[in-house]
């Protein structure tokens, strides 16, 4: 076992009796698409070593810990989320030196470092599976997968009515090695990427011997990829009602969610509590209810679960008092702490879904306009309220440069894999995933070589984006994450404890406030509204997300803005 973090943190020096609170209960954690973040060698898709230089940004920024999506050998049919080797690094992003260096770096300044691990299925192109279409049916090796016979004529209907996340059947007919067609294998995504079968022994040995290969090279935890998937309703039946598969308003489904996840966590949770340091894993489970997803977090399975609900309520002060309430009750009832997301690479950038201009479910699907001003400054007001939640929160890079979702990327550059598929989840995923801009008047804005490539193209609009244009400006995004982030290490009422308090408030402003062991207290008043609200100053204003005049007894929060206070 090596480089285990030994780094003080602001809550392990206000330890109180109870002994220091775990560093994950309240940690911020930002999410690097390695693709989109920095590129070394200038090929246009950004890599470990390409990261690794960009460590101390990270640092400065104030974060505690990072999520690297998917760097493992893979065909690239989903980015990466369809791994073909989980033990090694795909030579676009590196190799096992480079992530192993990256890790011992980000130590060394404080960081903790967590990889995301793709359970549900594999690549097409793992060994596992061409084995087990070269072995042909009946193999042992189709085990480790759902290979079916179909039903009709000549097998040749799906084995059930499953679709795939992605568009079309959940189902992909094989050829067997005489040329003749075979059985279909399941895939709840690409045709690329097959369902591994749960219910088989060698499945969980692997992916237990996975969990430490990584936690032995010091990986201080895991983002589980589809957790709630894993396991499937006995006999696989058909989903009738339910087959229009949908994350966010997932039902009651026999792909999903099944009872039977719960039993790997457990085992899981004993690796990670084996090894020193708070190694920790954190669900990306879609459960129908609040209620469902708490059982993901229970004291002997995963640490954390991100929370989709908030991540897809609307801007009203009910929709986001009700889920902060049923949040806060869902999570208590575990003793885990609640968790909070805006933005990641599967949703649309909450500056430009937060101005409702995204059709599609409540998640956002397809961006259909954008009012940049607008959709930044509401945008930076909900980013503050999150940050003033109790828990742990969760940053998609670029956020922190207010960058919008890039909503006219041409057709031919897109890779999401739904983009072409008619009935999918969605298929407009590239939009988030543009490279960021680090400097500079023209594209690749530092993110790779002056003049290179960049495997999206970056609109014209972002020199003013970039992280050379924001550094060191008070007003600019990046500076008033800075501030958040370093106050809510100062201030003791902000982060763990799990305390919130409504207060009475005008119509459209959400009114909180936090208190600490120590007495003193924290207040945040939101404005949703698009017009201004006048209300007594409570105290001295710490942060807000947009201009505010505090200097009179009656104070004007403007429209769609953040204030923090302390008050007496
Ligand atoms: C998760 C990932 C998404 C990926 C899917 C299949 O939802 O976040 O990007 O496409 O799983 O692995």
């Amino acid at each position: 076992m090596t480089d285990q973090l030994t780094v003080a943190t602001a809550d392990d020096n206000a330890a109180g009796a109870a002994g220091p609170t775990p560093w994950w209960r309240d940690a911020v954690i930002y999410q690097i698409y390695p693709r989109s973040f920095a590129d070394s060698d200038g090929d246009g898709i950004g890599d470990l070593p390409g990261i690794r230089s960009r460590l101390p940004y990270l640092q400065e920024l104030g974060i505690d810990a990072v999520w690297l999506s998917p760097f493992y050998a893979s065909p690239q049919a989903d980015a990466g989320y369809d791994v073909s080797d989980y033990r090694t690094v795909d030579p676009m992003f590196g190799t096992l030196d480079d992530a192993r260096e990256l890790i011992t770096d980000a130590h060394a300044l404080g960081l903790r470092v967590i990889v995301d691990l793709v359970p549900n299925h594999s690549s097409d192109q793992h060994e596992w599976f061409r084995r087990a279409i070269a072995e042909g049916p009946g193999s042992p090796a189709r085990d480790r997968y759902h290979f079916r016979p179909g039903k009709g004529a000549d097998g040749a209907e799906p084995p059930n009515d499953w679709q795939s996340l992605f568009g079309g059947p959940a189902w992909t007919r094989t050829t067997d090695p005489d040329g003749t067609p075979g059985d279909w294998y399941l895939h709840l995504f690409a045709p690329e990427q097959p369902d591994f079968n749960w219910e088989h022994p060698a499945v969980a040995d692997e992916f237990r011997t996975i969990l430490r290969f990584w936690l032995d090279l010091g990986a201080d935890g895991f983002r589980i990829d589809v957790a709630h998937g894993l396991c499937k309703a006995e006999g696989l039946p058909d989903a009738g009602d339910a087959s229009e598969l949908h994350l966010l308003d997932v039902a009651v489904s026999p792909c999903f969610d099944q009872d039977g996840v719960h039993e790997i966590y457990r085992s899981w949770r004993q690796i990670l509590d084996e090894y020193p340091g708070e190694r920790i894993a954190v669900a990306e489970a879609w459960a129908p209810t609040l209620e469902r997803l708490s059982k993901y977090v229970r004291p002997d399975e995963l640490h954390q679960s991100f929370n989709f609900s908030y991540l897809g309520a609307a801007w009203t002060v009910e929709a986001q008092r009700r889920i902060i309430d049923e949040s806060l009750v869902a999570m208590r009832s575990v003793g885990a702490p609640p968790t909070w997301t805006l933005s990641n690479h599967d949703v649309v950038r909450h500056t430009t879904r937060l101005m409702g201009s995204v059709s599609g479910d409540a998640a956002g699907r397809r961006p259909t306009a954008a009012d940049p001003v607008a959709g930044l400054r509401r945008a930076r007001a909900a980013t503050l309220l999150m940050l003033a939640l109790p828990g742990s929160a969760y940053l998609y890079q670029g956020e922190e440069l207010g960058l919008p979702e890039v909503i006219d990327l041409p057709p031919e550059v897109r890779q999401d894999p739904a983009f072409h598929r008619a009935t999918g989840q969605d298929g407009y995923r590239d939009g988030c995933r543009v490279p960021l801009p680090w400097s500079g008047d023209a594209a690749p804005y530092g993110f790779g070589p002056e003049g290179g490539p960049s495997w999206l193209p970056q609109p014209d609009s972002w020199a003013q984006l970039s992280v050379a244009a924001q550094d060191g400006v008070p007003e600019s995004t990046l500076e008033m994450y800075r501030s958040a982030l370093l106050m809510r290490r100062a201030l003791p009422a902000l982060g763990a404890p799990d305390n919130l308090t409504w207060l009475e408030a005008p119509e459209g402003l959400l009114v909180f406030e936090r208190a600490a062991a120590d007495g003193s207290a924290f207040r945040c008043t939101v404005n949703l509204t698009d017009a201004p609200i006048a209300v007594a100053k409570p105290g001295q204003a710490l942060l807000a997300s947009g201009p505010v005049d505090d200097a009179a007894a009656q104070v004007l929060i403007p429209a769609d803005t953040t204030v923090w206070w302390s008050v007496a």
